[in-house]
């Protein structure tokens, strides 16, 4: 048997703050680009990725792809997060965000791009998704909860803005640790990636 037969996993390496491609606006995906091989394997590479490192949700721009691709996926009791939430797979092209409750809700979040750090933030409570899955099909999801403030952190790397962005009160940006030590009690719910 060839090497061929057994690809090595491909955890990509991951950009983090500071690296321009965070930054940057992402571009669309072409139907043809979806069912291609290369998308596929960035696909796969992105799922290793995101669970090599215990995130619940990863987008292109963090492998350094500046495509607007994201996948979502969590369990509601493990890992980094205790969310009370669980959410399979999801695969998102060229996603669209529309909030359907402007009301705020509040979660400290946390990014692979940004690591050992968490952070609080608030965020529409309630949204509505357009997008491709991974066959190109059109699908649209509600979402609020956990699942909506991850679909707004996500998104919003594909337009070069990350969670330290959106920390109102300042004196909620925190070390993992200190995070733990200082602020876990509070009751405020933590959240993402
Ligand atoms: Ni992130």
């Amino acid at each position: 048997m060839g090497r061929e037969a057994y690809p090595a996993m491909a955890i990509r390496k991951i950009a983090r703050l500071g690296h321009p491609v965070l930054r940057q606006k992402a571009r669309d995906v072409t139907r043809e680009e979806i069912s291609s091989p290369e998308m596929r394997r960035l696909l796969k590479d992105m799922v290793e990725t995101m669970h090599e490192y215990g995130g619940v949700g990863l987008a292109a721009p963090q492998v350094h792809e500046s495509l607007r691709l994201a996948v979502i996926e969590f369990d509601g009791d493990s890992g980094r997060y205790d969310t009370g939430q669980a959410q399979s797979l999801l695969v998102v092209f060229n996603a669209r965000v529309k909030v359907l409750d402007e009301t705020l809700s509040g979660f400290w979040e946390g990014c692979l791009s940004v690591p050992g750090m968490r952070g609080y933030v608030e965020r529409a409570s309630k949204v509505e998704v357009n997008y491709l899955d991974e066959r190109g099909k059109p699908q649209t999801i509600t979402a609020d909860g956990f699942l909506a403030t991850v679909f707004q952190h996500e998104l919003d790397h594909l337009d070069g803005t990350l969670y330290v962005d959106k920390i109102t009160d300042k004196s909620k940006f925190a070390f993992t640790e200190e995070y733990s030590r200082y602020h876990l009690e509070e009751g405020e719910p933590e959240a993402t990636e």
